[in-house]
């Protein structure tokens, strides 16, 4: 008997296995109902007394290793198996975080859309700009009170005083110097201002201008195109409503208010209860600025339009604090996901 033990736990030693089945047919044959240990342990009662304690930690060996092989077997299969799943080249990928656009390029894109489709292009130029595009060509002569409406940054470069502008009318003077009418255009960027840093005013924002200059451009174009704009950009029932205003660049001047959209003007504390918001400054160009840029006066007449794309947003998305568009918080900025 202790020879067939011998051999059994040879056999239990040296067993293989490359599937589950393989394993469970070892199981029954050796631990099974009717496998080998139950006939040992039956074989086992007429095993004389004095050998009795030796075969039976035999046995006992026997049916250790037995599951010990068993266990092992398992477990070896399982992880093999999880090495196969993980090169399943048919799986989906892990899902990548989505990124949002900025409120302000969303607004940008959506002014520069509107007006692209009644045949305005963009023009861009430089931020660091020379006394002459950012003031004097715009009818601001040195020490004329007007440069105080525009807390400037100057900055020094090569000797040559310059600043950071505080418009993108510069960018209309350069597309003036150097293209002839028609001319049909917006500027939009980045403009600098030294304000302090409040809910309501920060010392850079962004604008969109407009110029418009060819034969016979009266008042009446500048208002129905920016009716025109209004109405794309705060619905089909919006009205304007022109003030006179000053700006040393045009002659006559005025800001535009829109009917308020988000009380339909009948007051709320958006519109301070006034049923309409200022959203822009316009005018028609001074024939002097013309001529500063090499156009006839005679000739051509045009209008000119300004408007901050961070005011509009704020109107468009009711955000109440202009610092929010610069802080870069995630929170804030991820509420624009769905909006292109
Ligand atoms: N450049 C003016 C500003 O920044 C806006 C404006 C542009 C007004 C064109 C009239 C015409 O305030």
């Amino acid at each position: 008997m202790k020879g067939k033990i011998a051999e059994l736990l040879n056999e239990v030693e040296n067993f293989n296995a490359d599937n589950q089945e393989q394993i469970e047919a070892f199981r029954i044959k050796i631990l099974g109902s009717k496998g080998v240990l139950k006939d040992l342990f039956a074989d086992f009662k007429i095993v004389p007394n004095e050998q009795k304690k030796e075969v039976g930690q035999l046995i006992n060996e026997l049916k250790e290793k037995a599951q010990e092989k068993i266990n092992e077997l398992k477990s070896n299969l399982i992880t093999t198996n999880d090495k196969v799943d993980d090169i399943d080249l048919s799986r989906p990928g892990y899902p990548t975080p989505l990124g949002s656009r900025h409120p302000i390029s969303l607004v940008r894109k959506e002014i520069i859309d509107i007006f692209s489709r009644i045949g305005f292009t963009v023009s861009e130029g430089p931020e660091i700009e020379d006394d002459w595009h950012n003031f004097s060509a715009l009818n601001f002569p040195p020490e004329h009170p007007a440069r105080d409406m525009q807390d400037t940054f100057f900055v020094k470069s090569d000797d040559k005083e310059m600043a950071l502008r505080t418009h993108t009318s510069s960018v209309q003077v350069r597309i003036m110097e150097n293209s002839k009418p028609p001319i049909r255009t917006l500027s939009p960027g980045r403009v600098y201002r030294n304000e302090a840093i409040s809910a309501r005013a920060h010392c850079f924002f962004h604008q969109v201008e407009g110029l418009y200059i060819a034969e016979k451009v009266s008042f009446a174009d500048l208002k129905q195109t920016l009716l025109y704009f209004a109405k794309e950009m705060f619905g089909e029932k919006t009205e304007i409503r022109l003030r006179p205003s000053y700006f040393p660049f045009t002659e006559p001047s005025a800001e535009m208010d829109v009917s308020c959209s988000v009380c339909n003007s009948k007051g709320c504390n958006v519109c301070k209860y006034t049923g309409f918001l200022e959203i822009l400054g316009c005018g028609m160009v001074d024939p002097s600025v013309l001529e500063n840029c090499g156009i006839d006066s005679k000739k051509y007449s045009g209008f000119a339009f300004g408007m901050g794309v961070e005011r509009i947003a704020m109107l468009k998305y009711k955000v109440n604090d202009l610092r929010l568009y610069s802080e870069g918080d995630i929170r804030f900025l991820e509420q624009f996901k769905s909006a292109f």
